[in-house]
């Protein structure tokens, strides 16, 4: 008996045999369609290349894809584990022709894979056309010999098939399986077709037409082939099962739920395996694919889904969480043909493991509520909306939760009532809001925020997607277009760029739909809609189109080196500085990173050579970037670093980075730097490519600043630097090290020549050089040198004094300086003639006369000044006066 496994090689070799490439699945969230929430078929990747706009190197492809039904217009969470067939994650077995073989050859190639290859009885299938289509009923008939009762004409849309209101579509025709006259049901298009006799197993699509939004259909350049067929029906079909979860590896996931819960695959809590291993894979898939449990769009179904699967485990009487315990048997299942989801196995278990504990942790009471309000009421009444809105507000049971745990007792919810609850909280809200004094200008983001909801970002994974245009401002009003050569702002339903936060500068790039063309230069967000500020260049936006979002790659490539080596920067200065380092503000533009931080004292050289040292060892390690999304105690445990003071939700997204052991490989307890952030980052450390630490200076009291800059922006400063130091060389003509002794050289040389001057003008000045000294005056039994002196500073004068002292050898030295038009008076006393006369007395007698004031200083030694060195001879007539007494 085939496995699941086994039938998706075979349908993908069997293609591949026949020309086809065999492309990988594209992600669940689609990169190219605004309109879809999930990939809900094979062809969502080809959208484009049926309509002629992508073109691929190929012309006919084969995929195995991933696919998601719940939520928007394809939603079969309702009835998933209650029915043979739903599931809100499948996988489609598909083959596209792009413009090469049309009708003629899809439709032997299904012939010969179903018949041949998977060696289905022929007279086992049945097919249905569309009633105008004879073109494909003849050739059924030539390739399969079916007879006509066995080609059924279907006038109505089931054979015309769309993806969605706009679009590449066509006629179909699809292929089904006669289980037997045992099984109740009638053919297709018979009044009891909905029986389970007849299973569609595949559905080939004539894509020859585009639909668009204003009801018009055009003819597409090329026809085309789109088929898809479920692997899961066809998987029962060959394993003689009549039910898609009793295949192989459905039945696994079943067996590990029933075993994790310690209970029987098979006895009553049957519907709940089911549900939980249908929930499992979209679950887990959908993280893997990047979805994280949120209270808004993709996030929400997410949630929704898992917390579905997780009332069904707490139904089987388990109090732990278990849907995590589940992961590894699924990824032995499917890990192979998805690689994806084994290197998202950790994320996609802490997910599962902390959505579970805290749903736990309101699950009890929510369904305590519930019993106690549907004792309240007559049996068989509607649960009142109000009720089930509590239900959601307080115990965080989505409406579908709800509504499910109703369904097992034949009952159901006032969903108006719910609604109508739903809707006097927001207005209550809104209300509080509008008297707390905001601007007009952000009451209109309120507001928005409100018709729209948040915008999903989905620039961690991508660079580059499509969004409707939700709204549009222009000066602070709501507009419905913008014109060339207005500046506006856009809010899309999802955007892959960045809003500014956590330092992290927003995103730039552009913004092209059918009619025009934006630039965006900043993107910022407010009650989380994203604002992308934008000049239109070209045409007009309208609100309502679709619009294709392109980031500067080279500027996010730049910010993303510039957030990670910010992270790395912390920790270094941590590890360099001490535990006391806290990060105190920071920015990352695309240009340069600045971090502020708590520290009391400026770094010293060796400890900055020793922080850019160790970021660039760490961008050398090239280990990986890896992200998290846990609860906030969590991350703390794990010593995640956290902005003080900063408010964060129910879950944080945990970077890591880095690794002690030199290996490159971040694991737990070993990790170089761990912090709570939202930012993007690179995905090895190597991409920063450079660190180089620019200024280190103070910010505020106690905050030192570091600014920095990495990859190209590092090497050009460091090119700069040496190129001035290349002229410098030239200058002294010395390199490296002896350009350094050389200009110590040059310094020293310089302190001895103006010593050296110094003394020279000082003796030039007492008459030395040549000039004869002056004579000395006996005054009163007093010998006196008194003297002018031009070219000495004040600060001169005491060396002079002494040396004058020592030349009298007994008695009294007045010297009085012209420091250009001003005096500086300085005067001494032998130390045996002290008791004679006092030199602060010579210079009080002295400092009048020169136009100044005081002066002092001790008696064998004072000092003073005044501002008219031209009355220095009557300052010495004034001293001579006072000897003489
Ligand atoms: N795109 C077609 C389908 O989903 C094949 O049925």
């Amino acid at each position: 008996m085939p496995s699941l496994n086994d039938i998706r090689s075979t349908f993908l070799d069997y293609f591949r045999r026949n020309g086809h490439e065999v492309v990988a699945s594209s992600p669940l969230v689609p990169r190219n369609d605004p309109t879809l929430m999930f990939t809900n078929s094979g062809m969502v990747q080809f959208k484009n290349v049926f309509t002629g706009v992508e073109h691929r190197d190929y012309s006919r492809a084969t995929t195995a894809q991933k696919c998601v039904r719940a939520g928007g217009k394809h939603n079969d969470l309702d009835n998933v584990g209650y029915t043979a067939r739903h599931h809100t994650f499948f996988e489609m077995l598909g083959n596209f022709s792009f413009g090469d073989y049309f009708k003629e050859g899809a439709i032997p190639f299904a012939w010969e894979l179903l018949t041949k290859d998977f060696g289905i009885p022929k007279d086992k299938l049945l097919v249905t056309v569309y009633h105008t289509d004879d073109e494909a009923a003849n050739i059924w008939k030539k390739v399969a010999g079916l007879p006509d009762e066995r080609i059924i004409r279907i006038p109505t849309s089931d054979n015309f098939w769309q993806m969605g209101p706009t679009g590449p579509c066509g006629p179909c025709t699809e292929i089904f399986f006669d289980h037997g006259e045992h099984i109740a049901g009638g053919p297709p298009g018979s009044p009891d077709e909905d029986g389970d006799r007849f299973i569609e197993i595949w559905n080939l699509v004539f894509m020859q037409n585009e639909q668009f939004e204003d009801g018009s259909m055009t003819d597409l350049k090329a026809q085309s082939i789109d088929t898809g067929m479920g692997l899961e029906r066809i998987g029962a079909l060959l394993q003689g099962k009549h039910d898609n979860y009793d295949t192989d590896l459905m039945r696994s996931l079943i067996e590990a739920s029933a075993h994790a819960t310690d209970s029987d695959p098979d006895g009553p809590g049957k519907t709940h395996h089911r549900v939980i291993a249908d929930h499992l894979r979209s679950t887990s898939f959908l993280i893997a694919d990047g979805v994280m449990p949120s209270n808004d769009g993709r996030g929400y179904v997410l949630r929704r889904i898992m917390r579905r699967a997780m009332r069904h485990a707490h139904q089987l009487g388990v109090d732990e969480p278990v849907m995590y315990k589940l992961v590894p048997a699924l990824v032995r299942q499917m890990g192979e043909a998805y690689p994806e989801l084994g290197q998202a196995q950790p994320l996609i278990e802490e997910t599962l493991k902390l959505e579970e504990t805290r749903f736990r942790q309101t699950l009890a009471r929510g369904l305590r509520l519930l019993d106690d309000e549907l004792g309240k009421i007559a049996s068989g009444a509607p649960l009142p909306g109000e009720a089930a809105f509590k239900l959601y507000d307080t115990y965080g049971f989505p409406l579908d939760l709800t509504q499910d745990a109703l369904r097992e007792m034949g009952r159901s919810v006032d969903v108006g009532g719910f609604d109508a609850a739903m809707a006097e909280q927001k207005a209550k809200a809104r209300a509080s809001w509008a008297g707390s004094g905001e601007t007009k200008d952000a009451t209109i983001w309120f507001d928005i925020a409100e018709d729209t909801g948040a915008t999903e970002f989905l620039g961690y994974d991508t660079e580059q997607a499509e969004g409707a245009v939700l709204a549009l401002v222009v000066d602070g009003d709501k507009v419905g277009e913008a014109t060339k050569g207005q500046s506006v702002q856009v809010v899309l339903n999802q955007t892959p760029f960045y809003a500014e936060s956590g330092g992290q500068v927003g995103d730039a790039g552009v913004l092209r739909t059918d009619t025009g063309r934006a630039e965006i230069t900043d993107t910022k967000k407010v009650q989380g809609v994203f604002i992308h500020f934008a000049e239109v260049t070209e045409g007009k936006i309208t609100t309502g189109q679709g619009a294709e979002l392109v980031v500067d790659h080279a500027r996010r490539g730049a910010i993303r080196a510039n957030h990670s080596a910010t992270h790395l920067l912390n920790e270094a200065l941590r590890r360099t500085l001490g535990d006391h380092i806290a990060q105190r503000g920071s920015l990352n533009a695309p240009d340069r990173l600045r971090f502020d931080f708590s520290h009391g004292k400026a770094l010293s050289a060796e400890e900055i050579a020793q922080v850019e040292r160790e970021v660039n060892a760490l961008i050398r390690q090239n280990g990986a970037v890896t992200t998290r999304i846990m609860a906030p105690d969590e991350a703390r445990e794990l010593g995640a670093q956290a902005l003080f003071g900063e408010k964060y939700g129910d879950e944080v997204r945990v970077v890591s980075m880095g690794a002690l052991d030199g290996s490159g490989k971040g694991t737990d307890g070993k990790t170089y730097s761990i912090e709570l952030c939202g930012g993007t980052h690179v995905g090895r450390l190597g991409e920063i490519g450079t660190f180089a630490l620019t200024s280190e200076t103070a910010s505020s009291a106690g905050v030192r600043r570091i600014e920095a800059l990495t990859g190209e922006a590092a090497m050009a400063e460091l090119r700069g630097r040496d190129s001035v130091l290349s002229r410098i060389e030239g200058v002294l003509k010395a390199h490296g090290a002896e350009a350094v002794d050389r200009v110590q050289a040059l310094l020293d040389e310089r302190r001895a020549l103006s010593n050296e001057v110094a003394q020279l003008r000082r003796e030039l000045a007492m008459g030395g050089g040549g000039a004869a000294g002056p004579e000395a005056k006996e005054i009163n039994g007093v010998k006196l040198i008194a003297q002018v002196l031009s070219g000495v500073s004040g600060k001169d004068l005491p060396a002079l004094i002494d040396e004058m002292k020592s030349r009298v050898g007994s008695g009294a030295v007045l010297l009085i300086a012209d420091t250009g038009g001003k005096a500086a008076v300085a005067a001494g006393v032998t130390e045996d003639m002290t008791g004679r006369v006092s030199a602060v007395e010579m210079v009080r007698a002295a400092v009048p006369v020169l136009g100044g004031k005081g002066g002092g200083g001790r008696a064998d030694m004072a000092q003073g000044g005044g501002a008219d060195a031209g009355k220095a001879d009557e300052a010495i007539a004034a001293v001579e006066a006072m000897i003489g007494g």
